[in-house]
């Protein structure tokens, strides 16, 4: 990264990412790059917050004057209880990963991951609007991926998740959604145009160790070129199943847009400013080439 770093002063306005374990979160570093390329005097702080304190941090964001608050593992259900009105998205998931104070004083609460997503996707020339998508996982992040491509206009979207159960609950946030069991992940795969992992599956692995084909969250022999492939693991930025998917002439689209653009998403609620997601990107692959030098 270029530039002298941001001088903080008292008329700074502070943005807060609040969690457990929270040390390793990227927003402070992309929200940095945010504020730097939009001239903000803003900054933002993590702050170590246990879970069933989410409730008190949000009550704190008004005392202190905060301009945002980002929340992560494990708060973010406490916080959609705990805010005074929820966009679409949050009242669906019943999920908060962006509260907004209001010029009123009441909080809002915002699920910006699952747009986020749908961001990455069109910056990558792939709009998911008519198509017929598999969702693997159920998780916080695969919900939020399925509440999306269903307001997107997603024509058809089945859920497949090593726990039958989260994948019927899970499809129950789009009307377009159905669960299939992950016996079926073959077949599924073949009708889809859209495949998206949501599931940890890939994370750390490197594609070139010799166990590393195994680590996908669907058969590879499933991935065929007529595919746009999307994994939202990010580290390493180029997964097995992404390397899988180019071998067999998929299109691929890795798990970095998705953190870039729900921030860029979050910066824009608080701030009313829009960011450029490219120099929030740059900030997170130059952070990440640190961590794993
Ligand atoms: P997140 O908020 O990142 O989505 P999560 O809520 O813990 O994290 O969800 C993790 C998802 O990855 C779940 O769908 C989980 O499947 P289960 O519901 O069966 O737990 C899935 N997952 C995690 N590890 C997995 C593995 N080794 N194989 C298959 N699925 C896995």
């Amino acid at each position: 990264m270029t530039g002298s770093p941001h001088r903080i002063t008292a008329a700074t306005t502070v943005a807060a990412v609040i969690g457990s374990p929270v040390r390793h979160s990227l927003s402070p570093v992309l929200q940095a790059a945010a504020f730097a390329q939009l001239g903000l005097d803003w900054t933002m702080v993590a702050f170590e917050v246990a879970a069933g304190d989410g409730a008190a941090a949000v009550a704190a964001m008004g005392a202190l004057g905060l301009g945002g608050m980002a929340v992560t593992m494990p708060l973010k259900a406490e916080v959609a209880a705990a805010v005074d009105e929820r966009d679409p998205a949050a009242a669906a998931l019943r999920s908060v990963n962006t509260v907004v104070r209001l010029p009123d004083g009441r909080t809002r609460g915002m699920s910006t991951d699952g747009d986020g997503f749908v961001d990455s996707l069109l910056t990558a020339g792939v709009d998911p609007a008519g198509m017929t998508v598999l969702v693997i996982g159920a998780g916080g992040a695969g919900r939020s991926i399925v509440d999306a491509l269903g307001r997107r206009g997603a024509a058809a979207i089945t859920v497949v998740n090593r726990t039958d159960t989260a994948a019927v609950e899970a499809a129950r946030l789009s009307p377009v959604a159905t669960a299939a069991p992950i016996g079926d992940i073959v077949g599924v795969a073949g009708g889809a145009d859209l495949i998206v992992n949501t599931t940890s599956v890939g994370m750390g692995v490197d594609p070139s160790a010799p166990d590393a084909a195994a680590q996908v969250a669907v058969p590879v022999e499933a991935l065929a070129a007529h595919h746009v492939v999307a994994d939202i693991v990010y580290h390493p930025l180029r997964t097995v199943l992404l390397e899988a998917a180019a071998a067999a002439g998929a299109t691929s689209v890795d798990g970095l847009g998705m953190l870039v653009h729900q921030a860029a998403r979050q910066c824009l609620a608080w701030t009313g400013e829009r960011p450029d997601p490219a120099a929030m990107r740059a900030a997170a692959e130059a952070e990440l080439a640190a961590r794993h030098r």
